[in-house]
């Protein structure tokens, strides 16, 4: 059998929920949209089922998911719905539902729902993406609750740039947020990873975390409370070659590695089809039995060659990890022009094997 392989810590996980929960004091939606970032939806929610104040997902296909696994209690719609009948199966599965835009409303008003909705209403606060417009909010809020169709709403917005700690925006965009909710009381959820872990005096009834979930920090530069993390996927293999090579031989495809003295190459069972990221370069840290050395050459599609000269002790079979506890994932990230969100969502192939449950 192939030895590639992505290991996912359910210890770890819960670890992190509890500590977005600590830190922020909060209600914590764990968001486990896209397969939970590539770590499996099913199994991370019932990890986390027994202490999860409730889910979010990006689609209702990803909701349903869950329910037909048995995970009950709150499912937030992170987008709403995309079309009108979406609203029934979103009433009969009590899923939570975001209200982004009048064309949303609207279909809330004129449905035919029996049992009032759970909507977060999301508002536009300066990233420009989806939510609603400041100057409308105020309407769009009197306009739901007058609609009969909801039972609760939910006040919302999302940072565009929490995770660069010294930046301005998102006190300008907590600002802009407060001003347009003055004199509507109600919960509140503002908080993905970056401001439950930078952010603390962003008011918060309800936290969205979710790469912190999975061990890994929203920074670029070391921070305090992103360190208690606890990586939860292990990706690695075995190595399953091993060739000698004398100075000035190049490796792998385009040549892009040329031994600058006698080298020790070891090949691993890894490639781009499992997710590594291609562009990941000469120099990105691996562990080999539990010591750091560095990838060298192209990423191939099935594998990826490594530095072995100074580990005379590794050769055929070691385990090699490519991130994890180890080597992490946001730095393998930072190598690879990537962030460790899109190396998880990536993960294709290796199978994910569950450490506890
Ligand atoms: C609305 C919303 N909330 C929370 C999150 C979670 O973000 P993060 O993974 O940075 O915690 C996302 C993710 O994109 C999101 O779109």
């Amino acid at each position: 059998m192939r030895p590639a392989r992505a290991l996912i810590d359910l210890q770890a996980l819960r670890h992190n929920y509890q500590l977005a929960r600590e830190v922020s004091g909060a209600r914590a939606l764990a968001v486990i949209k896209a397969d939970a970032y590539g770590h499996g939806a099913v199994r991370c929610a019932q990890a986390l089922q027994e202490q999860a104040d409730g889910f979010a997902v990006a689609c209702i296909e990803e909701a349903l998911q869950l329910r037909e696994a048995g995970i009950r209690g709150p499912i937030l719609l992170l987008e709403g719905f995309f079309e009108a009948d979406e609203l029934p199966l979103i009433e009969q599965h009590e899923l939570w539902c975001v209200v982004h835009s009048l064309w949303q409303l609207e279909v809330i008003e004129r449905s035919a729902v029996r049992r009032p909705l759970t909507v977060w209403l999301k508002m536009d606060s300066g990233m420009h993406r989806v939510g609603l417009h400041p100057a409308d909010y105020q309407a769009a809020y009197q306009r739901l609750l007058a609609s009969g169709k909801v039972a609760k709403i939910v006040l919302m917005s999302h940072f565009a740039r929490a995770d660069e700690l010294d930046c301005p925006r998102s006190a300008e965009q907590l600002a802009v947020f407060q001003q347009a909710r003055q004199g509507i009381v109600a919960e509140v959820s503002l908080r993905n990873s970056p401001a439950v872990l930078g952010w603390p005096n962003v008011p918060s009834d309800w936290v969205r975390p979710g790469i912190m979930l999975y061990g890994a920090t929203p920074f670029e530069q070391a921070q305090a409370v992103a360190a208690r993390l606890q990586p939860v996927m292990t990706l690695d293999s075995k190595i399953i070659s091993v060739r000698e090579l004398p100075a000035g031989e190049p490796v792998g495809y385009g040549a892009r590695f040329v031994s600058e003295r006698s080298t020790r190459v070891g090949v691993v069972a890894m490639g781009y089809a499992d997710g590594y990221p291609r562009h990941a370069p000469t120099g990105t840290p691996v562990a080999v039995d539990g010591q750091l050395t560095r990838l060298i050459g192209r990423v191939s599609m099935d594998m990826l060659t490594v530095d072995l000269t100074d580990l005379p002790q590794a050769g055929l079979g070691s385990r090699v990890e490519l991130w994890g506890k180890q080597v992490l994932a946001s730095d393998v990230a930072t190598q690879a022009g990537s962030i460790p969100y899109q190396l998880f969502c990536n993960l294709r192939r290796a199978p994910l094997l569950y450490l506890g449950h």
